[in-house]
């Protein structure tokens, strides 16, 4: 809102959206006090049509979610990996983070079981970098041709409107990919107790360069210092009944004590050819790099500090997109991570506009240069030369201080087919160890409590037999637990 500079004696009066003062907040224009309303009570209509138009689309997937701003502060050197300005020692960058579920429309409960989003936006002084991450190490498929049809496996029928678990269990069990996220998201991590108690991975392998143009994969970590935590099914349950904004409204109220959360960055770093030969296929996003192979090299801390003022403007405006890499970084050969970096930046001009950088939240702290030009609620000025090259001073592409090495090399014919299969590479290897090494007794009662209810709320023959051998290819011991609670029960 604008204002005539109110001081503390002289409240603001209040303006029609043009700052012209009006007359009054609580009476239309009328002939008379009984009388119809006029069409040229502009200060009427203008609140009507502004209300008619508040809403905007929400996202597809992640459209519930909250956030807030803080920063990132780098705590110890790996300029031998990167030259990312992001993260050279000592570096300190403002960042925005927002938190989500997946599958939930905007008013659905925070605590449904869902992996969670973790996305931050580092406002570089090499423009945005942004990591679109989740609270899981891995994903449900391995090629984005399968994601759309993911997506709508866990949203609802066409039919019944409603959400659906015979749905979720047809899709997965036909994509036996999914083992390793489905026994993450049963498992405690599938409801954490608060935002704060979770951890954040890029799950996708990236690239870093340094300086002198090496390259390394590169895998990011942001480890909570709140320590895990989570929500039983029973506490999920309830809450989502009694406070369906549970999570928002605990991290609200955390940033307005000054109760600020933080996670320590820490990487593990692939170096650049061993990727060729390593046991598994490090690009598969249904896969980890065991940290024995590859341990964890700490980075620095990103900390939240300051709620929004307005949700609107700053979160449900935010628009995150893993192709937002600066120099010193890169995507990698994932398929996923790929058809990412095509699809975030198309959903944003779909949902806020071609303009949608220049929304102050998405808009870069470092200057912009580009040779972008008009569309639909543009606001920064263009100025002459619009075009590139010029002789009339505008802006030049400089290869020789950013030149494209971000890359690797590929060859091959055109073709539609699975990743070439590596040495351990298969679809349950890594999920039977979650489920059997990784996880403890107690941790695994839960997880089988939690498949043996899921499976109860509505999942019927072939999908649950076809379940049952799903999760003993996972682990035959779990299996046959959860055959046995969901005939048995
Ligand atoms: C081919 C695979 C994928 C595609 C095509 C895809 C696409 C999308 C789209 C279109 C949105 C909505 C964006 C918006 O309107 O703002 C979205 C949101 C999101 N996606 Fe993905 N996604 C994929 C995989 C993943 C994976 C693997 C992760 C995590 C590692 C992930 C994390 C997120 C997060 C955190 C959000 C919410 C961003 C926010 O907070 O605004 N997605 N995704």
């Amino acid at each position: 809102m604008t204002s005539d500079k109110p001081t503390s004696d002289k409240p603001k009066h209040t303006t029609t959206d043009a700052g012209i003062p009006v007359t009054s907040d609580e009476h239309s224009l009328t002939i008379g006090p009984n009388g119809p309303i006029l069409l040229n009570d502009h200060y009427l209509i203008e609140q009507m049509a502004n209300f008619n138009r508040e809403r905007i689309p929400e996202r597809q997937p992640h459209a519930k979610g909250g956030g807030g701003f803080g920063r990132f502060e780098v705590t110890h050197d790996v300029s031998q990996y990167t030259k990312a300005a992001v993260f050279q020692p000592g570096t300190v960058t403002e960042t925005l983070m927002r938190f989500s579920t997946v599958a939930g429309e905007r008013g659905s409960p925070d605590t449904w079981r869902d992996p969670r989003g973790f996305s931050i936006k580092f406002y570089t002084t090499e423009g945005n970098f942004d990591m679109v991450g989740n609270n899981t190490p891995v994903f449900f498929v391995r090629d984005p041709m399968k994601f759309q049809h993911f997506i709508r496996s866990q949203k609802r029928r066409a039919d019944t409107n409603l959400r659906d678990h015979d749905m979720q269990w047809d899709f997965w069990t036909l994509s036996p990919e999914s083992a390793h996220q489905v026994a993450w998201l049963m498992g405690d991590r599938g409801i954490p107790k608060t935002w704060r108690h979770m951890n954040g991975y890029s799950s996708h392998t990236y690239m870093w360069i340094n300086a002198e143009g090496e390259r390394f994969w590169v895998k990011y970590h942001f480890k909570t210092d709140q320590g895990i935590d989570f929500l039983t099914q029973e506490e999920a349950d309830k809450m989502a009944g009694t406070d369906a904004d549970y999570h928002t409204r605990d991290l609200y109220h955390a940033l307005k004590n000054g109760d600020h959360p933080s996670w320590t960055l820490k990487v593990q770093i692939m170096p650049f050819d061993e990727a060729k030969t390593y046991r598994y296929n490090p690009f598969d996003l249904t896969k980890v790099w065991p940290h024995a192979d590859y341990p964890l090299i700490e980075v620095g801390k990103l900390m939240l500090d300051r709620n929004p003022t307005d949700y609107h403007t700053e979160i449900e405006q935010a628009a995150f997109e893993p192709n937002n890499m600066v120099p010193g970084t890169g995507l990698s050969p994932d398929k996923m991570l790929l058809a990412r970096g095509f699809s975030y930046s198309d959903a944003h001009r779909a949902r806020l506009g071609v303009n949608y950088r220049q929304i102050p939240v998405n808009s870069p702290k470092s200057p912009v240069h580009s040779y972008s030009k008009d569309g639909a609620m543009r606001m920064h000025n263009v100025t002459d030369p619009v075009y590139a090259p010029n002789s009339k001073g505008g802006p030049s592409a400089d290869a020789e201080r950013y030149p494209i090495d971000n890359t690797w090399e590929v060859s091959g014919d055109f073709v539609r087919t699975a990743y070439t299969l590596r040495r351990d590479d298969d679809d349950w290897g890594q999920a039977h160890t979650l489920v059997r090494e990784v996880m403890d007794d107690a941790q695994r009662d839960r997880l089988v409590s939690n498949v043996i209810g899921h499976l109860s709320d509505g999942v019927t023959d072939p999908v649950l037999e076809r379940a049952f051998e799903y999760w003993r290819n996972i682990d035959q011991e779990v299996g046959d637990r959860i055959a046995q609670g969901v005939k048995g029960g």
